[in-house]
């Protein structure tokens, strides 16, 4: 859809920008990260929401900034230590890059966050987004950041046709002429909150949004949540995968997930995919030779556990193991493993599904007596564990 750039059109754009300035600075939510002019507390904050909704990245943010006050302190923890306070908030390679940034940042700028996009989108996990987001919020440049609401809000506002592509480049062009003289941090939360509260993806208020009467979907079409036309949900693959808890002498067996992949850097129980036609017995025994180089038997099957990843959902077939005959070292993986007491366990950092599996390891059910037959639904996570706590390595022993 082209649209005459009249000097009526740009006024249109303006008074977009000035309402949702007006009704911004009425209505903003009272957010932590909005209490803040610590470039380094709304860094945290924006990469949180990333990919969490805003109640569900509130504890977290309080958490990690109670954990790690300053980028001197983030930059001094060890890796595993952020990654038990991010536990649970998913998406870890933002945790890793967080940190990675934060030692940058100390060694090379005196720990001080560059006030510029250009700058800043040099460091690890600043991606375009990030990088407009901190410049606009916390050092007022005049820029525009654009998450899904953002983007959404705008192609709304301005029925931004996506079938002529770069629909992001000319939303964001149209959002800097909207946001005109207007303060950064208060367009740029503006526009993620009224995507947020108002315009949603799938059922829009437009009944109560206060930019209804300057929306161009609102007056132009007849199903303003119909646009943009949204790319069908992909449907979940299931996937299987057996794990086997095996205890030796008071401790329990753990691997560590190599840094660069899913649940990167965390602990969990060993086991693995199902391969096509095998039992998740067979599964298991043979996980433990590839991974551990051990020799074991199944004990009996605990239960399963459910679990939704982002890209998929699986069933973890969990089961009770024993013997540690064979040599100990993993054959081709590149894990780390260790020997841990049920008590040490919750001070590492382990993904979610990891975390429904305590209940059958706790001290007082290690030899068994807790154990649940068939399909457990084992969905109580663990009591969280204290953030900074550490636990004790213990190497293979075969
Ligand atoms: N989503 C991403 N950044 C946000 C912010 N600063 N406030 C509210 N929601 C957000």
């Amino acid at each position: 859809m082209k649209r005459p750039k009249s000097a009526r059109w740009a006024r249109g754009v303006r008074e977009v920008g000035d309402r949702l300035v007006a009704w911004f600075e009425r209505e903003a939510l009272d957010l932590p990260w909005r209490r803040t002019r610590d470039p380094y507390r709304i860094w945290v904050a924006e990469v949180l929401l990333q990919q969490t909704r805003v109640e569900q990245a509130r504890p977290y943010y309080g958490r990690f900034l109670a954990a790690f006050p300053t980028i001197e302190e983030l930059a001094q923890a060890r890796r595993e230590e952020v990654l038990k306070v991010w536990e649970g908030a998913g998406y870890y390679a933002r945790a890793h890059r967080l940190h990675e940034a934060a030692q940058f940042l100390i060694h090379r700028r005196q720990g001080k966050l560059p006030s510029e996009v250009e700058e800043m989108e040099q460091l690890p996990g600043f991606g375009p987004y990030t990088s407009r987001a901190v410049a606009a919020i916390a050092f007022g440049v005049p820029v525009v950041a654009l998450d899904a609401n953002a983007l959404r809000v705008l192609a709304r506002l301005f029925l931004i046709d996506p079938s002529g592509g770069k629909t992001a480049p000319r939303a964001e062009a149209l959002g800097r002429q909207a946001l005109g003289g207007h303060p950064p941090r208060a367009f740029n939360e503006a526009l993620m909150e009224l995507g947020q509260r108002y315009c949603t993806a799938r059922s829009p208020r437009c009944g109560a949004c206060p930019l209804a009467r300057r929306c161009a979907a609102r007056q132009e079409l007849p199903d303003p949540g119909a646009f943009p036309p949204r790319r069908p949900r992909p449907v979940r693959p299931r996937v299987e995968a057996a794990v086997g808890l095996l205890e030796r002498e008071g401790r329990w067996l753990v691997g560590q997930r190599p840094p660069g992949g899913l649940l990167g850097g965390l602990w969990e129980f060993p086991g693995g995919k199902l391969k096509p036609g095998e039992s998740a017995e067979a599964a298991i025994i043979r996980e433990f030779r590839e991974e551990a180089g051990l020799r074991t038997s199944v004990v009996e099957h605990l239960g399963d556990v459910e679990h939704d990843y982002s890209h998929f959902h699986a069933t973890l077939h969990v089961f009770r193991l024993a013997g540690t005959k064979g040599t100990g070292h993993p054959l081709g993986v590149e894990r780390t493993l260790r020997w841990v007491t049920a008590r040490e366990l919750p001070a590492l950092p382990l993904p979610t599904a990891t975390c429904k599996m305590l209940v059958w390891v706790s001290p007082r059910t290690s030899r068994g007596s807790g154990s649940r037959r068939g399909r457990s639904s084992a969905s109580g996570r663990a009591a969280p564990a204290r953030p900074r706590a550490r636990a004790h390595a213990r190497t293979l022993r075969p």
